[in-house]
């Protein structure tokens, strides 16, 4: 590494995380070692396609090697309790009282998943359980759909769904994933983190299209993305700037985006970045709002973003995309207003010390951005942004490298 940079964040081996679950497992529940399975699902970062997801648009994650660990043995009842390496203490409750609003904190995001898997009529039962993660938390890296994914494919292994299995059952868990999100957590997100950590696979990024209706194999390809072949690193800054998405600030996006869809008579905003090139000007000369304006402009123009970065990772010249990187960055900024202090300073800091492109990454209001360097500079730009933060005066940032990676399933 070079002088005075922190080594990346490194991602525990599938071996230290089971170790790891397992050992909390027996503390919590008792040496029961040989009923319990572990299984994994990872963060994720988004290369670029930032709230596109709820409208309709295109994006690109990539799996983290990072990745949340559940160990967990199936009940034939339907209690459920569970215990987490980052809090004290057993949560318990009953698959039966779940419903929006009565699960608080991270057990909502396992019981949702239960829950919704029960709604759509599989046979889930109660289980004991346990979690721990090297996905930051909090971070814009998905830790939370990572705890869904993780619960998603415990559940269909131990109910024998056998969902897992293909990608079409994987779009299926994803949704419940989803439902969980929105009606059990309370968090209004898009479909992109849960199918980044169920549908990623190693060396790939994901394109997602998420229009309605698509069938899962329209709506989700691998698009090869191998950055050590091409000589790239993909740094993560977490700028431990907490973001949160419960609060209002993702919601109200969200609403003024369905809002001027609406107001221009159309099911959702992708309608105006397919075929007509015109359709975006003629749509902002209709809205009268400025505001809605510039969130309206960033979604068209961020859609035609993810295809520009595909069609050149797709002809070999992921070196090039920087530019829309950047460009992504500005969008979300100055027309999305999500980002802020610390990820614009990141970024900025990154570019100045190299990076061929740098951006916001996820939700915003805090958490990670995402530096595309060659892979010979990773520790020079990493060394340099915490540098910026320092002389900022402002908390360290944390690094990871992105290594595009493999989706949720059992470990051991
Ligand atoms: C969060 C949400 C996603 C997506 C991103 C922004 O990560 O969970 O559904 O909307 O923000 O692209």
């Amino acid at each position: 590494m070079h002088v005075g940079a922190p080594a990346p964040r490194p991602a525990w081996t599938p071996a230290e995380g089971a170790a790891r679950v397992r050992s909390l497992f027996a503390r919590t529940f008792g040496p029961t070692p040989e009923e319990v399975g572990v299984w994994s699902a990872p963060g994720r970062v988004n290369v670029v396609g930032e709230h596109t997801d709820y409208n309709a648009g295109l994006c690109l994650p990539v799996a983290l090697e990072h990745r949340t660990f559940v160990a967990l043995r199936p009940r034939d009842d339907d209690r459920v309790r569970l215990a987490s390496a980052q809090e004290p203490g057993v949560r318990e409750l009953d698959l039966a009282d779940v419903a929006p609003g009565t699960v608080d904190g991270w057990p909502a995001y396992v019981a949702g998943v239960a829950w919704a898997l029960r709604e759509a009529g599989h046979p889930v039962r109660g289980f004991d359980a346990v979690v721990d993660s090297c996905v930051p938390y909090g971070a814009g890296l998905s830790s939370s759909a990572a705890i869904e994914c993780a619960f998603a494919v415990a559940l269909d292994d131990v109910a024998g769904l056998g969902l897992a299995d293909d990608d079409a059952g994987r779009a299926t868990l994803a949704a419940a994933c989803v439902r969980a999100e929105n009606e059990i957590a309370g968090a209004p997100t898009g479909g992109m983190d849960q199918s980044a950590s169920l549908r990623c696979t190693a060396g790939h990024a994901l394109l997602l299209d998420c229009r309605p209706g698509l069938s899962p194999a329209d709506a989700a390809t691998g698009v090869p993305f191998d950055l050590a072949a091409a000589g790239l690193a993909l740094l993560v800054i977490d700028t431990r700037a907490e973001h949160q998405l419960v609060d209002g600030q993702y919601a109200d996006r969200r609403r003024t985006c369905e809002e001027a869809a609406a107001a221009l008579g159309l099911p959702h905003l992708r309608a105006l970045a397919d075929d007509d090139p015109g359709a975006l000007d003629v749509a902002l000369d209709k809205l009268t709002d400025d505001v809605a304006r510039r969130r309206v402009r960033h979604v068209v123009t961020e859609i035609g973003r993810v295809r520009e970065v595909v069609a050149l990772v797709d002809a070999g010249l992921a070196h090039e995309i920087g530019p829309l990187l950047d460009a992504s960055h500005a969008s979300l900024r100055d027309d999305y207003e999500v980002s802020c202090r610390e990820l614009d300073l990141a970024v900025e800091a990154a570019r100045d010390a190299g990076a061929l492109g740098a951006r916001m990454t996820g939700g915003g209001f805090g958490g990670s951005a995402i530096a595309l360097v060659r892979a010979a500079d990773a520790s020079r730009v990493g060394a340099a942004v915490v540098a910026a933060f320092a002389a900022a005066g402002l908390t360290a940032p944390d690094l990871l490298l992105a290594t595009p990676s493999g989706p949720a399933g059992r470990t051991a």
